[in-house]
């Protein structure tokens, strides 16, 4: 039966894992079974097939301590896509974590008005302290520097399907490789696949602290542009700098042109999270290579494979 029909719609195609709160918690086969239902989402939106309503009667919580564009809206477009409603919290300002009460208490609490939640917070670990006394899964939206994992699911998806494979392939990831969280766990997810090699491109103040074992690393892109099939842009993180001095210093160690990606193989893809600054001059936006916009529009698909997979059989309450 083709992967793209609905052959599996229940919630228990056994994903390994309750709560995502790290790449390191996904396995091979829950990767492969998250993209090939975010495939299915794909080919149903681009045919204008019905998307079979799922979440109906499902209520995700979004918690987000941290500003966000992408992460919050796919993740509330998902829901809504699957039949699901959405509770949100814009500004974690505005909770009574404001007042003193615990990320685990607010996870135990928020718990009785949800049934899943995404939760991004500017602290490492907040994420596992949230789910520590969770009733429900919770969904790490990006924690501080440590990880981003639905971030590294949408990057994974994009490569799969733009290069038809995700292995046997050489990975550059350039920016700040210190403090970014989707580099971290994009690294732990592609490190699934054991013949993937990478090229860490950075300013030296902003290497990876632990790089894979197989890494090169460099700080000039032109030394290393025509190795490519994957080349992964990063912000500078003003945010996660001790100082503006440090900022000043890095915020333009290399700026992206049409010039600098001439020695790029003609099929490399470039990506980015986003958002961008001063990193990918917008006139590289109509090259072939340019997939950060595709890689943004997917990720509903993404999200939307995640809660179809990760949501309980619903709950019986006193
Ligand atoms: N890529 C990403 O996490 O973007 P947002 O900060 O806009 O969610």
């Amino acid at each position: 039966m083709s992967t793209l029909e609905h052959n599996s719609e229940n919630a228990a195609e056994s994903l390994s894992f309750r709560h995502l709160l790290g790449a390191d918690d996904v396995s091979r086969n829950d990767l492969e079974a998250i993209l090939d239902r975010a495939a299915q989402y794909h080919a149903d939106a681009r045919s204008g097939r019905p998307i079979p309503a799922i979440c109906t009667g499902r209520i995700l919580a979004t918690l987000f301590f941290e500003p966000s564009t992408r992460t919050r809206f796919s993740f509330e477009s998902a829901m809504l896509r699957l039949g699901g409603r959405v509770v949100s919290l814009e500004q974690g300002e505005a909770s009574s974590v404001k007042k003193g009460e615990s990320l685990a208490d607010t996870g135990r609490i928020v718990s009785a008005y949800a049934d899943l939640i995404a939760v991004r917070h500017p602290q490492a670990g907040s994420a596992a302290a949230l789910a520590s006394q969770a009733l429900i899964p919770v969904i790490n939206a990006g924690d501080g520097a440590n990880e981003h994992p639905t971030q590294a699911l949408t990057d994974l998806y994009t490569i799969r399907h733009d290069k038809g494979r995700l292995n046997a392939l050489t990975v550059g990831i350039a920016g700040d490789l210190k403090y970014g969280r989707t580099v971290r766990s994009l690294v732990t997810l592609l490190g699934l696949y054991p013949d993937v090699r990478f090229v860490l491109i950075s300013h030296p103040s902003l290497q990876m602290d632990a790089p894979p074992a197989n890494a090169t690393i460099t700080d000039n892109i032109a030394d290393v542009i025509g190795d490519l099939d994957v080349l992964y842009v990063t912000r500078v993180q003003k945010e996660r700098l001790k100082d503006a001095v440090e900022y000043e210093a890095v915020k333009n160690a290399f700026t992206l042109t049409p010039a600098s990606l001439e020695k790029s193989k003609k099929d490399m893809i470039l990506m980015h999270p986003l958002p961008r600054v001063n990193e990918i001059d917008p006139a590289v936006d109509a090259l072939p290579q340019a997939r950060y916009f595709e890689q943004a529009a997917r990720a509903v698909f993404v999200r939307m494979a995640l809660l179809a997979l990760m949501q309980e059989p619903a709950p019986v309450t006193d």
